[in-house]
């Protein structure tokens, strides 16, 4: 247990990882430019705030006395403002927000990063070393979102290199985040349904059909503030389902929407999913509980479409 900073508390994966968090039993305080109505609960401060103001930020952060911070605040979707707006916004949040937990004293930082860095997607063609993807895969960014994610990492890096052990860091990358309200038929990130997702698999590859449930990364987050004294220091970490979010085996499915990966696919058969999770599950015995296949009301393989809610 512990008192946690979120920042971007109010977004979509903020406000189940803060409400997960305190569910833990950690005391939190989310950073956000609004408050959010969810987080009217018991164990939860919230602080409106423009974090790319970095004296405000510093001045909050050394007021919230935690021991802890969870930075996520950042402009979350590909192109959903220019390609300048973006790197900017990201990569200025990271420095004002990881810089300025570490000049609080927060001895436990961790970053969002986002499986974008590794480049898929890319219109002018990729191709993974191997598969299934992990940690030790290369990035190959390709648009200013995936770059300042990267940037984030390479953040944390730095100020590893700045504080030595002192401070422990880690960035994850989560996986396409499902909160528990999508399984029912609200609009995902991307603004179709999880049904939706699942029926035309097109909508899904753009992802390499990857999801996690945001409940699963509040237990990871759980898990990895608890761990980091004793884990290696500013470790990366995928964050993703045990299976795929997908109703074939992806070495039928990724041949087909990403060219040239007949052969590298050929071990995903069954559910198995492109990005594996072995590291977390090695490192932090982290294991996914929620996976589509029993969150959605019908399984797929029986799935009669029009009784899936949209
Ligand atoms: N949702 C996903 O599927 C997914 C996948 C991979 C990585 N991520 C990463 O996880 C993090 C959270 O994603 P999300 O889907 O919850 O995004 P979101 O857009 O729902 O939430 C981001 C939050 O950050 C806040 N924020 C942005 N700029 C701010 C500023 N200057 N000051 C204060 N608050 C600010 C926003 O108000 C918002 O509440 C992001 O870093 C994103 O890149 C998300």
């Amino acid at each position: 247990m512990s008192r946690v900073v979120v920042t971007g508390g109010s977004g979509r994966l903020g406000r189940n990882l803060v409400t997960g968090l305190a569910a833990f039993g950690h005391e939190v305080v989310s950073l956000d430019r609004a408050p959010s109505e969810d987080l009217r609960i018991d164990g939860v401060e919230q602080i409106s705030i423009d974090l790319l103001d970095a004296a405000a930020t510093a001045e909050t952060l050394v007021r919230a006395k935690a021991d802890s911070l969870v930075h996520l605040a950042a402009i979350a979707v590909p192109f959903s403002a220019p390609e300048d707006v973006i790197m900017r916004t990201n990569t200025g949040l990271a420095v004002s927000v990881l810089g300025g937990a570490v000049d609080a004293g927060i001895e436990r930082i961790v970053a969002a990063s986002s499986p974008t860095v590794l480049g898929y997607g890319n219109p002018s063609g990729w191709l993974p070393d191997s598969l299934p993807l992990d940690e030790e895969s290369t990035p190959r960014p390709w648009n200013a979102y995936a770059l300042s994610k990267l940037m984030i990492e390479q953040t944390v890096s730095m100020l590893h290199r700045r504080t030595g052990d002192d401070v422990r860091y880690a960035t994850f990358r989560p996986c396409y985040v499902i909160a528990p309200e999508e399984w029912a038929g609200a609009p995902t990130q991307q603004g179709h349904t999880v049904a939706e997702r699942l029926a035309d698999p097109a909508l899904s590859a753009p992802a390499l059909f990857n999801y996690v449930d945001a409940r699963d990364v509040a237990s990871f987050t759980d898990l990895l503030l608890g761990a980091l004294p004793d884990i290696p220091n500013a470790e990366v970490f995928f964050v993703g389902a045990d299976d795929a979010l997908a109703d074939a085996p992806l070495a039928d499915l990724l041949p087909r929407f990403v060219p040239g990966t007949g052969d590298l696919a050929s071990g995903l058969t069954g559910t198995a999913p492109a990005f594996s999770n072995a590291k977390a599950a090695r490192v932090l015995g982290w294991h996914p509980q929620h996976s589509w296949r029993t969150e959605l009301t019908a399984p797929s393989s029986t799935l009669d479409r029009k009784d899936v809610p949209v």
